[in-house]
Order: C-alpha cells, then structure tokens, then sequence
C-alpha cells in the first residue's frame, strides 16, 4: 500500500497511535511478532486506512519513501534489536523514531551510531496512556531539528491541543526527548505520592472515600486542577463489581514501577541536582512493596496510627496547601534538573516549549504549568521557580498549610516522606547558613579534605587532634 507511516509494536499504545494516525488521514502500515495484536489492530481498525504485515521487511516495501517508522517496544535490548533488523532494508533520508521510555543514554548512543548513516533517529518520549494515544498524546521528540520538519505535520495533526497549539515540539538534540519524558514521569512520581499522601492522612481522620470524591473533585476545579488530581477523584467513586465495596479498599497496597522515577533521580545525583522529592517517592513505592517485612514489624512495635482529632475541614485546607506547594516544588525540581541537564549534555532543551507541551495530554498536565510557563518565558536564565516573582508570593502563602499538614501527619505517625521532602528543600533552598560547615570540619578531621573559610579565600587544612 504506499503507506505514509510504518508501525512497529502493536500493544495497547501502539494500536491507538495507529489508530489515532489513520483517523488524521494519513494511511498506516503496522507489525508486530505477536499475531495476537496482529489479530486485534486489524479487528480494531476496521475500515480505516491501515494494513498489517507479518515482518519488518515487509512494512519497509509498504511505506513511501522516505520512509517513517516509529516503534513502540520495550525499553531496553528490543529496541536495538528493532533497529538492527531494520537497517539493512532501509535507504538514506528514512526516519526512524523511539516512542517508548528508553533510557536517555541508549538514545544518546542510538543517535550518534546512526548519525552518518543518513538515515535520521528521533527519540521521543510519548505522554497519555491509552486514551491519550488513541486522542491525543502529549509528545517529547529530539534528535536534530531537520529529522523532525520531516514528520511534524503528522505528530502535530494527533497530538492533543492546549488553547488550539499542538502538544508535540522539538525538545532538543540527541536523546532530548527522551530526557524530558524522563524528567516528565519523575514529576509523575512525586506528584502521585503527594497525592497518596494527603489520602493517607485524611483516611485516618475518618474520611470517607466519598468525601474524598467529593474533596478531589471540588480541588479539580481550582488552583490544584490537574489530570491526576482529576482521575484521584473518579477512583473514590469507584466500585468493585465483585464484592460490591469501594474498589479502593480492594486494591493492595504495594505501588509498582517500571524504572522512569529512578533513572530521574540517578540522572539528578549525577548531575548534581537536589530532587528529593521525587528520590523519596521512588523509595516509597519500593518501602510500599515491602509488604511482608511492614506487617511484621507494625506487629513488632505495635505501631498504631491515631486519629489525631484535628478540625478536619481545616485539615483539608491544609491538604490543598500542602499540594499546591508540593506540586509546586515537584516541577521545581524537575524543571532545574531539564536546565542542568540541558546544558551539561549539551541538549538545548527549550524550557518554556517543554512547559507548553506538558499542558495537555501528559499525566502531569495541571492548570499550574501556566503560572510555570510565565515564570520560564518571561526570565530564561530561572533555574528554580523559587527564583520566580511569579512563585514568590504563592510559597510564601502556602508554607504554613504545608507544615500544618506535616505537624498532624507526624502526630499521627501518618509516613509522609514525600511531603517532608518538599519542606526540608524549600527551607534548605532558602536557609543562607546550612550547618555544613560541621560536615567540611568532619570530613577535614578524619581525611584531611581541606575546607574553604568564610573570611578568606583558598582550601585550608587544621590538624585537628587534641593536644595531649
Ligand atoms: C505516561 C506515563 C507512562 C508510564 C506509566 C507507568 O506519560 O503516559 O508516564 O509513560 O510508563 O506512567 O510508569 P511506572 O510503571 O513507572 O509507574
């Protein structure tokens, strides 16, 4: 058929993408190794412009040139193994784009090995789950600014529309896009766990899932407005058809990951970049998936949770504070992670386009990104929102809910690390004297480190041991 877009992995992203694309006009060719999504696409299709293949080699002959495959497999060794296979049919000027979670530095590698082969690699990152790629995802790409002109009216054509712009930009050189998707799906983490947070602790005041329903529905409706704020409501309302209870009360409390929040915080502690608040909700969904060893030791030390008996309708203006300001400082870190990263690997990540892209489709899409677009666009060397005229007067505002929050979760004995998180890198962010002059004497004492002066400069050495 003389397709105008190869498909490459026919899972559930996958054949909504396809889908999505062959609703937009442009005819699509799709494979995957697995006749079973073979089965479905073609069922899914119906009669819509899309055909499928049984090999790669195949899909190449039913594309026209130059040719655009995206593949959406497996982060890992699939997608080399996708590259390498398709290679030897390919001709000079095809495009090939990665639209799964690839870890940044295999795109960084993927690039560079195909940069003289003339064929063009893009990696990019693909935001919105299934109902997103089937009506439009948020999208991530980079690699080199020509390679994307030459699929841009597709990805603009299903991308999902923020005031009428398209959710998919140019994100940078090399694995650019990737980054950013990662960097993305790190704010997920922490906003996730805030928002789980802020459950457990009103959960133990006795409110109900209802009320939670309710509470969420009506914080989606101001300031806190945002897809996971939104879904968090609808999830109260849930029902478990089996036992007829709330499902939430069904569901086990063990939070799983595939590795994108890590390779955030492996990537921030490399880079040098504090982002506590997402390294603590990576540690919480691993504490969450310690099941066995939390039951045995709440036995243990008898540990109890106590209704503290606060106001609870204060405690829910708390709640939105402590959010606002937490959701606040996830993209805080996030966004100055993008900045360091940005310039170390020498991405040339356009911050405000990355903001701009996030506002629809993505999981983290929050009427906030508005305020952050302002904050970035108007200032281009801001590193921190803390920074920002924009953000100043609102942190200021919403601290006192926040520690408000903490003191009750705390009396409790309700764990809300990621929220202890938030606190200690704001007021540590804005602390001009941190006691680290103890830890420079320490690391002088025992290795002779050397430590700088607050009265002159230079490194300086003391031999510390006490007279005898
Ligand atoms: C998205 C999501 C998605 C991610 C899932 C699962 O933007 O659509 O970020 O890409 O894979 O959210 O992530 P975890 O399994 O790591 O929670």
């Amino acid at each position: 058929m003389d397709a105008h877009f190869g498909m490459i992995g026919l899972g559930t992203m996958g054949r909504n993408l396809v889908l999505n694309i062959a609703d937009h006009g442009f005819k699509v060719c799709g494979y995957d190794r697995s006749e079973e999504q073979t089965l479905r696409m073609k069922e899914e299709a119906g009669d819509r412009p899309v055909i499928t293949v049984s090999s790669s080699a195949d899909l190449i002959k039913n594309l026209r040139t130059p040719r655009i495959i995206m593949f959406l497999v497996p982060a890992g060794k699939i997608v080399d193994a996708v590259i390498d296979e398709l290679i030897p049919n390919l001709e000079k000027g095809d495009i090939l784009i990665d639209g799964g979670n690839s870890h940044f530095i295999d795109t960084d590698r993927r690039y560079a090995a195909l940069q003289n082969s003339g064929i063009h690699f893009i990696g990019m990152g693909v935001s919105g789950g299934e109902e997103g790629a089937r009506f439009g995802p948020s999208m991530m790409p980079g690699g080199n600014e020509e390679s994307y002109k030459l699929v841009q009216d597709i990805f603009e054509s299903i991308a999902a529309k923020a005031d009428g712009e398209p959710c998919v930009a140019f994100m940078g050189n090399s694995a650019a896009g990737h980054y950013v998707k990662m960097v993305h799906n790190g704010i997920e983490y922490a906003v996730m766990q805030m928002i789980s947070e802020v459950y457990g602790l009103l959960r133990n005041e006795g409110v109900s899932n209802a009320e939670l329903h309710q509470l969420f529905d009506t914080w989606n409706k101001g300031e806190l407005q945002s897809f996971l704020i939104e879904i968090t409501a609808d999830i109260f309302k849930q029902k478990d058809p089996e036992t007829g209870n709330d499902l939430i009360d069904m569901i086990l409390d063990k939070a799983k990951q595939k590795g994108t929040g890590l390779w955030t915080s492996q990537s921030a502690l490399e880079l040098n970049v504090p982002l506590p608040t997402i390294d603590t909700s990576v540690s919480m969904r691993y504490l969450s998936a310690l099941k066995e060893e939390r039951t045995q030791f709440a036995r243990l030390y008898n540990h109890q949770n106590k209704k503290t008996g606060v106001d609870v309708e204060a405690l829910k203006k708390d709640c939105r504070d402590a959010l606002h300001f937490g959701f606040m400082m996830a993209y805080a870190q996030g966004l100055e992670l993008l900045s360091v990263a940005s310039s170390i690997y020498k991405y040339d990540i356009p911050i405000p386009t990355a903001i701009k892209v996030w506002r629809a489709g993505c999981i983290i899409r929050s009427l906030m990104l508005n305020d952050l677009y302002k904050a970035f666009s108007e200032d281009a060397t801001l590193k921190n929102v803390i920074a920002s005229p924009v953000f100043v007067p609102l942190l200021k505002e919403k601290r006192p809910g926040l520690v408000n929050f903490l003191k009750t979760a705390m009396d409790a004995g309700i764990p809300s690390l990621a929220f202890s998180a938030v606190l200690n890198y704001f007021d540590a962010y804005v602390q001009e004297r941190l006691p680290a002059n103890l830890v420079q004497a320490q690391r002088d004492y025992f290795g002779a480190h050397t430590y700088e002066r607050i009265d002159k400069e230079g490194a300086f050495h003391t031999d510390w041991t006490p007279a005898t």
